[in-house]
């Protein structure tokens, strides 16, 4: 079971060394179901900082974004593997044939894969080459991304509905952009609160900031987790 049905929410684990990240996660007491790791932590402190937060009984969201070679991304997946992660990420957009690779060498871990960044907008669709709405191009990369053997996608909770409509009921769809209606909504412009993007159809939600800036970051995720159950 990639998710618990009474909790799913990922914190994401957005610290620059593991002192900060340690700390965190001890002050969130357990509560959310998943840790999402990124770029930042990971560049930081290498994949060891992975293998030690799963060896201490967490489920790790490992967001590195592959984009790459099918070789490439297959080779790199592998050694992911080794590292106990539940979930790694990889861009849709790489192709069918580089997700496949990274499904193969996942192994155990599944793979979720990012259909267009929620920081681009048309004109930034456009300018990389690809025609079309984005709205469009998120449903051709959820549809790819399932036939490729994902287990799931990221994406805006506001193309939750749509993807629902065209991948169906048993493709998780996880979603950042969430904010309690209670927090401050920072740089992510199209948010929804954690109940809204439940009932839209997002299986998991990644919160950031407001669990980690909170002034008691577990009572801010028990809320959290209320809302989503
Ligand atoms: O702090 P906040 O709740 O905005 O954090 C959201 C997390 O989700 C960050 O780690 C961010 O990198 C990540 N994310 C995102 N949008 C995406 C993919 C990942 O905000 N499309």
């Amino acid at each position: 079971m990639t998710f618990d049905a009474g909790n799913r929410l990922i914190a994401a684990i957005d610290t620059p060394a593991r002192a900060e990240a340690d700390a965190l996660i001890a002050r969130l007491g357990g509560v959310p179901s998943w840790l999402k790791l990124g770029l930042e932590l990971f560049c930081a402190e290498g994949p060891g900082i992975v293998s030690d937060i799963v060896g201490r009984g967490h489920r790790v969201m490992l967001d590195l974004k592959l984009h790459d070679i099918p070789e490439t991304v297959g080779r790199a997946a592998a050694r992911v593997a080794t590292l106990g992660a539940g979930l790694l990420t990889i861009h849709a957009s790489g192709g069918r044939a580089m997700m496949e690779a990274a499904v193969k060498g996942a192994g155990a871990t599944r793979v979720l894969a990012v259909t267009i960044l929620t920081s681009m907008d048309a004109q930034d669709l456009v300018d990389v080459g690809f025609g079309g709405s984005v709205e469009d191009a998120v449903v051709k990369l959820a549809q790819l991304a399932q036939r490729a053997g994902c287990a799931g996608v990221v994406a805006s909770p506001k193309e939750i509905r749509l993807i629902r409509e065209a991948v169906g009921p048993n493709f998780l769809i996880v979603t950042p952009g969430i904010r309690p209606a209670d927090s401050q909504a920072g740089d992510q412009k199209r948010v929804m609160t954690p109940r809204e993007a439940r009932a839209a159809g997002a299986d998991l939600v990644v919160v950031g900031r407001p669990l980690r800036d909170a002034a008691d970051p577990s009572a801010a995720a028990r809320a959290v987790v209320a809302e989503l159950s």
